[in-house]
């Protein structure tokens, strides 16, 4: 698709590269030469869909929870280690569930705040203090979703995801000084792993409410993720993308 060896001797940290979105980003990243760190929770799982990818490439696993900023931190002190440095982070890790706004337990709702907005503010601050600031160079990229019209049916994830959006424009504006740029996807109904946690009927006919008429795919997903971390987008800065098929600006997906 792309120029081979566009992010050669690139460093890059992909946040639950594990599964789905994260891993065919981690993937599609060696495939142009850059040499890729992953993380997410479940380490046997992580672990081995490293050693799948390090037939590609150089890939290393160390597992960790995005929310807990002591492991952050070491996380960061083991690519210093390795590495000495940090071009691209990838805040892809995150998850939700669909639910009625008044039927959200306390527990639910800090639990997906945490997760999609917290964590990735631990991982991006840490990042960057550790080495894009320092460095004077680097790039973000935050993964969130389709929250053009708000997020009818999971309101918790839309309130974090409008958090990661908002936080993506200001850092452009007080981080340029650092030349470091950064930007948000925001992917609409992609068919990947993290679809499997949502109720069958929730999904049923989905694609008849795209204009598209189908879902993404994690490979189209990841090629954004390329352009946008690569030197072609490099004047681009606190910018979202949707990829998402034309769904934000028509219909409902979800029933709610
Ligand atoms: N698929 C879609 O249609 C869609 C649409 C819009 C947005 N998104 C977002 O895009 C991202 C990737 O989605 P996906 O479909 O590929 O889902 P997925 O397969 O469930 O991927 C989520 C990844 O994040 C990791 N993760 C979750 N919480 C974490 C935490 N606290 N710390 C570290 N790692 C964590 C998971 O690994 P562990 O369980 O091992 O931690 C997993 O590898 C997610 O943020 C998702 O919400 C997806």
């Amino acid at each position: 698709m792309f120029a081979q060896g566009l992010l050669e001797g690139k460093i890059i940290l992909v946040t639950g590269g594990r599964s789905g979105i994260g891993y065919k980003i981690a993937a599609s990243c060696l495939s142009y030469g850059a040499t890729v760190y992953m993380t997410s929770r479940n380490e046997e799982k992580l672990n081995k869909a490293a050693e799948k990818l390090s037939e590609m490439g150089t890939c290393y696993a160390i597992a960790g929870d995005i929310r807990n900023i002591e492991r952050v931190q070491e996380i960061a002190a083991y690519i210093k280690k390795k590495s000495g440095r940090l071009d691209i982070l990838v805040n892809n890790a995150g998850g939700q569930y669909p639910s009625p706004a008044k039927d959200i337990s306390y527990n639910g709702w800090n639990a997906v705040i945490n997760n999609n907005l917290n964590g990735t503010w631990y991982m991006t601050q840490t990042m960057a203090n550790t080495f894009f600031i320092p460095q004077n160079n680097g790039k973000i990229l935050n993964i969130i979703a389709n929250i053009y019209r708000g997020f009818p049916g999971m309101v918790h994830t839309g309130a974090a995801r409008a958090g990661v959006e908002n936080m993506t424009k200001t850092l452009a504006v007080e981080w340029s000084r650092y030349q470091i740029n950064i930007n948000a996807i925001a992917p609409g109904v992609i068919q990947s792993t993290g679809l499997e946690q949502y109720p069958p009927e929730l999904l049923k006919d989905v694609s008849d409410r795209i204009p598209l008429k189908r879902l993404g795919s994690t490979q189209e997903v990841a090629d954004l993720t390329i352009f946008l971390v690569s030197p072609m987008a490099s004047f681009i800065t606190g910018e979202t993308v949707y990829i998402d098929g034309g769904q934000r600006l028509w219909g409902d997906v979800f029933e709610f």
